[in-house]
């Protein structure tokens, strides 16, 4: 179990409004030290910066050394390029107005090495045409495959149609070919043997497909692969061009830590929550309603509450949470207590700025910068 009161006392809680996001500074940076270590170097890592979508975090990475980062949104992209990130991959495909923003992005930043992902053939003719009619011939962008790893969301399969895809980008007079894109989030299984011998199976068929690439003359200059539970697994084959790119584990979450209890990394997310009603025995109601924590679990497991002995999450509504617990007793209204989401990045996404716990006080405010739609672009 990761609670450890010492770890996670705050002496001025009452500088906190409820229901208020904590970021605890150290275990942050200790996050990032241990997924350095995993990865085997600085520069084998591409964190994504969904999970926390600000600078300040960005910044304790650049300060690692770890300089090449990927994003989901435009919004994130422009956060990134904002705080001195050169290399960015944005892990999603353009479509729609987000081509012409893409462009407008490269253009912004022409110092950064951007980097997207398609996986059709309409994508890149989309693509291919934004840039060009931009009639900018400063806009370069990387353009990796993003190849289906079985988990059935984006991605073209391995086979014939993504060697033809392959072909057309490194054909293309508007893009430059970036190698491919690998994410098996599918892979949580408890048992470390299981998915690693599910991870592994995976990246056999990812490893023929990427030399029957190289065997017929295409360059692969790297591939990005991994979400939390499988990047240790991939950073064991010790490939040279592989980029290894976990997000969650920059904050952990209830959830991994208890399914991933091997990985080292330590809960640096919590959410600071109040009692605002308790007139029924062994039931307290928090003011920490699914407005204020990610709501993408089922009812019932969203938030964790390691201090108290046992809880069952009764009913949660927009801005109440109503537990049962035998400890009820021992809080009165007004009296704090620390939720641990189980899921932490859309939880970071719903606030506009985190209070950061340094030494055990809150010291700092934290904007999460990424969490707009739109930035300036
Ligand atoms: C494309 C992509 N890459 C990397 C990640 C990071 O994975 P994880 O949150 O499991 O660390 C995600 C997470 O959603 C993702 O969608």
């Amino acid at each position: 179990m990761y609670w450890k009161p010492e770890v996670y006392r705050i002496e001025n809680a009452e500088s906190v409004f409820s229901p208020g996001l904590l970021i605890f500074r150290d275990l942050v940076e200790q996050n990032l030290v241990e997924m350095v270590r995993i990865a085997g170097g600085p520069e084998r890592l591409r964190p994504h910066c969904k999970t926390h979508k600000t600078q300040e975090v960005v910044k304790i990475a650049l300060r690692l050394g770890v300089t090449r980062h990927k994003c989901a949104t435009i919004a994130e992209a422009e956060m990134l390029a904002d705080v001195g990130v050169q290399d960015i991959l944005i892990a999603y495909q353009m479509v729609g107005p987000n081509l012409q923003r893409l462009v407008r992005l490269a253009q912004k930043y022409p110092d950064v090495e951007l980097a997207t992902l398609v996986d059709h053939p309409q994508a890149v003719t989309q693509l291919s045409r934004a840039i060009q009619e931009s009639g900018d011939p400063g806009v370069s962008i990387r353009v990796l495959v993003d190849l289906n790893s079985g988990m059935n969301r984006t991605g073209i399969s391995i086979g014939p149609r993504a060697i033809e895809l392959y072909e057309m980008i490194y054909s293309s007079d508007a893009l430059k070919i970036g190698g491919l894109h690998w994410y098996d989030g599918q892979h949580r299984q408890c048992d470390l043997a299981e998915r690693t011998g599910a991870v592994n199976a995976g990246w056999d068929q990812l490893i023929r497909f990427r030399d029957q690439l190289l065997l017929s003359g295409l360059p692969v200059p790297c591939i990005v692969a991994a979400g939390t539970g499988s990047f240790p697994v991939l950073a064991d084959h010790g490939e040279p061009n592989l980029e290894l790119s976990p997000g969650t584990t920059v904050y952990h979450d209830d959830d991994m830590a208890t399914r991933f209890p091997e990985m080292k990394f330590q809960p640096a997310l919590a959410i600071l929550t109040r009692v605002v009603s308790c007139n029924r025995a062994n039931e307290l109601t928090l003011d920490v309603g699914h407005k204020a924590c990610a709501a993408d679990q089922p009812a019932g497991q969203r938030l964790a509450f390691p201090e108290l002995s046992s809880v069952k999450e009764l009913t949660h509504s927009e801005e109440h949470l109503v537990i049962h617990t035998p400890d009820a007793n021992q809080f009165k209204i007004g009296d704090h207590l620390i939720a641990f989401p189980r899921h932490a990045c859309p939880t970071s996404a719903v606030y506009q700025a985190a209070h950061v716990i340094v030494g055990g006080n809150v010291a700092e405010q934290w904007e999460i910068v990424g969490r707009d739609r739109v930035l300036t672009i």
